[in-house]
């Protein structure tokens, strides 16, 4: 089996810095590796694998001779550097949006729709946060009853809009208990004590970017009807890792919550912590660090006919980034797609 000579671009960002720690905890196989930021970063030394590596700037010429590139350097960023990557042999696994909607771009979880890497011409781009964690969720059951309509709420954590939306956060916390005035620059409210109900930008129809990516990039990943009625409400929450979703999933067949908790019980990826009696359900806290994506609050919704309620909880520097790049890399190299 041949082995990758692998590039990881935005090495210093937080989903970069995820991306190392999960190679080393995958074991992930590579003839070589390079680390790769903006200017800014040129020669910070990163520790991988008890040795230290020194980052390198991002350009075109940075790509010759590699074969698998791990990108979360930004859209603006991936619509320069990566046809730059795929001109020169690499396939390039991005976090941004810049491609997840293009016809010839697969939209991939790993574990989901595996097959659909094949079909690449160069990029294979990773879901956003929120759609990611709900996949791994939403695959068995609607292969069992499959989905007639879904409407998502979230609760995003701060992380998911980079380093300095933490700092904001801890910052922003910081001032309140103390009395001090703070102004906030990367949230246009206050986020310390608050939620806000706006990610990213809004659109024509008054939803906002990150909503229309959940039900857009769904449909996609799922190969659902294009019209299946898919509504989101995103929210950014006070909270540093861990997005929490509510969803209400109707199907066009019976399912029962006792078999959607069975099918869960055995997917690929999910966790069911589910007995509200003992006060146990999962939190973003708990789901902080870890792989799984965890599901519990299954119950009948009454508000529909055939449909389930749950709550949803994950990771999402892990599944909705990080872990789901690096699962996808794996996937590339056993499918020898390289
Ligand atoms: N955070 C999440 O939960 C999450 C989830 C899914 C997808 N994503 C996506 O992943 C990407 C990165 O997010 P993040 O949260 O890790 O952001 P971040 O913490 O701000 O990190 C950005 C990274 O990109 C690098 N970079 C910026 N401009 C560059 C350029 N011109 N050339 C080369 N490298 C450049 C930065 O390098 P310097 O350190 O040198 O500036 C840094 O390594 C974004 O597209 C984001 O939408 C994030």
């Amino acid at each position: 089996m041949r082995k990758p000579k692998i590039a990881v671009l935005g090495a210093t960002g937080v989903v970069g810095r995820h991306i190392l720690e999960i190679l080393e905890e995958n074991n992930v196989v590579y003839e070589d590796i390079k680390f790769l930021a903006s200017k800014k970063s040129a020669g910070k030394v990163l520790q991988f694998k008890g040795k230290n590596y020194k980052v390198e700037e991002a350009v075109p010429d940075s790509f010759e001779g590699v074969n698998i590139v791990l990108a979360s350097a930004g859209g603006s960023t991936s619509l320069v550097l990566a046809p730059e990557a795929v001109k020169r042999g690499a396939v390039y696994i991005d976090n941004s949006s810049a491609f997840r909607m293009e016809k010839d771009v697969p939209l991939v979880i790993a574990g989901v729709n595996d097959e659909d890497i094949r079909t690449h011409k160069g990029i294979i781009a990773n879901p956003n946060c929120s759609t990611s964690q709900l996949m791994l969720v939403l695959k068995p059951l609607h292969d069992y009853a499959e989905i007639k309509r879904m409407v998502v709420s979230t609760y995003q954590s701060v992380s998911g809009a980079g380093l300095a939306a933490i700092n904001e956060l801890r910052d922003n916390t910081i001032a309140v208990n103390n009395k001090q005035a703070f102004k906030n620059t990367v949230f246009k409210k206050p986020i310390a004590y608050n939620c806000i109900p706006q990610i990213d930008v809004f659109c024509e129809n008054g939803y906002t970017k990150e909503e229309m990516k959940v039900t857009n990039e769904t449909r996609k990943i799922l190969h659902l009807k294009p019209d299946t009625p898919i509504s989101c409400t995103a929210v950014r929450v006070p909270v540093f890792v861990g997005h929490s979703e509510a969803v209400s999933v109707e199907f066009e067949r019976n399912i029962t919550p006792e078999k959607a908790r069975e099918i869960l019980n055995n997917a690929w990826g999910v966790k069911v912590i589910d007995n509200p009696a003992d006060y146990e359900f999962p939190t973003a806290v708990m789901a902080a660090g870890t792989n799984p994506v965890y599901v519990g609050r299954i119950r009948k919704d009454i508000a529909f006919d055939n449909a389930i309620c749950f709550w949803c909880v994950a990771d999402n520097l892990r599944i909705g980034a990080a872990l789901n790049t690096v699962r996808i890399a794996e996937k590339v190299v056993e499918m020898q797609v390289f």
